[in-house]
């Protein structure tokens, strides 16, 4: 019988810079200090329910502080609970809870590590409830989940944003343009604030504030008139009019939060157009926000999140996530 702790890590959901920060953490504090044994669950919950999983050794977890991406795969499809299978009929949806609590203890683990977002926690929950030792790790570009300040890969998300609106100040100001930049972020508006503020954009739009489109045509003149013949608006993929609704690029019936935002830019632009008579052209910044290496920042919180994990693990602290409660002080990439 094996006596070493086993810790499985698993990360679903979408990607985001620090992911592999966050499992190399978990990773290099469980093996030197716990002398734990490292499961990799592969691509998520769909590993999970389909027993894929490896051994990882610590030279696995060597050279991936700064890579992008996930090096044990994501799925924002598959939840134990809410199964998509394809038959004749269509897509049904089953309930493989079962299946994936029998593969846990096949594999033998003392604790679950799942690094997610909202949906990805929800189902880390579930399974606690249902007996599984789980800690979770908030994950997410749109900075939006309850009980931590901050997650990470915002970061990161806000300094490409910014980048491209820094880019997209000069050929707005040679054209006379306005350059409207749709940024991430679901039904937050933190990328598109704080990449706002950052770039100097002269309209921030977010889902917070429903916008109007008249009060945006004036500002735009308004520069206009003054000399200032180019502007830069900011809209958050899931900005919306007063009184209408949020853009859907796509529906993703697999997964168990289907819609998709996205083309608001596109929506926006034209109405900026048709208002003012000055030339609009949008930009799409989507997952360029979300690929890449981690900023310092996001490297930091990654790490101080994966060692604080392992603490609740020695601690028996289940059912919890490891978050941050503090100030923010100034950052730099
Ligand atoms: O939650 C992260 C996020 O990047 C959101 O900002 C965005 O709405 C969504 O995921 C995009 O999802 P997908 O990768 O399925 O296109």
């Amino acid at each position: 019988m094996n006596s070493k702790k086993r810790i499985g890590i698993l990360t679903a959901g979408g990607d985001c810079p620090g992911i592999n920060a966050v499992i190399r953490a978990v990773a290099k504090k469980a093996i030197l200090e716990l002398d734990a044994e490292i499961i990799g669950i592969e691509d998520g919950y769909e590993g999970l329910v389909n027993n894929k999983h490896r051994k990882l050794n610590y030279s696995d977890f060597s050279g991936i502080l700064t890579l992008g991406g996930t090096i044990l795969g994501t799925s924002k499809k598959a939840s134990p609970y809410r199964y998509a299978i394809k038959t004749a009929r269509g897509l049904e949806f089953k309930d493989m809870s079962k299946r994936a609590l029998e593969n846990i203890k096949e594999m033998d683990l003392d604790c679950l590590v799942c690094i997610g977002g909202d949906g990805t926690l929800g189902i880390a929950h579930k399974l606690f409830k249902d007996g599984v030792p789980v800690v979770g790790v908030p994950k997410t570009i749109d900075n939006d989940i309850l009980g931590t300040d901050i997650t990470f890969g915002f970061d990161t998300a806000v300094w490409i944003a910014t980048e491209g609106i820094d880019r997209l100040h000069t050929t707005a100001q040679s054209h006379h343009r306005v350059m409207v930049i749709e940024v991430m972020g679901h039904r937050a508006g933190w990328i598109a604030l704080h990449s706002g503020i950052a770039g100097g954009g002269d309209v921030i739009l977010i889902p917070e504030i429903p916008y109007d489109i008249k009060t945006i045509a004036r500002k735009v003149r308004e520069r206009s008139k003054k000399g200032k013949r180019f502007s830069i608006v900011v809209v958050a993929e899931g900005a919306h009019p007063k009184g209408g609704k949020v853009t859907i690029q796509r529906m993703v019936k697999e997964s168990s939060d289907p819609i998709r935002l996205g083309g608001i830019g596109f929506v926006l632009g034209s109405a900026i157009e048709n208002a003012t008579e000055i030339e609009t052209r949008t930009v799409v910044m989507g997952h360029l926000q979300r690929g890449g290496s981690p900023t310092p920042f996001d490297r930091v919180l990654a790490t101080q999140l994966g060692t604080k994990t392992v603490d609740m693990i020695e601690a028996k602290r289940f059912g919890r996530m490891a978050g941050v409660k503090r100030e923010l002080s100034s950052r730099s990439r």
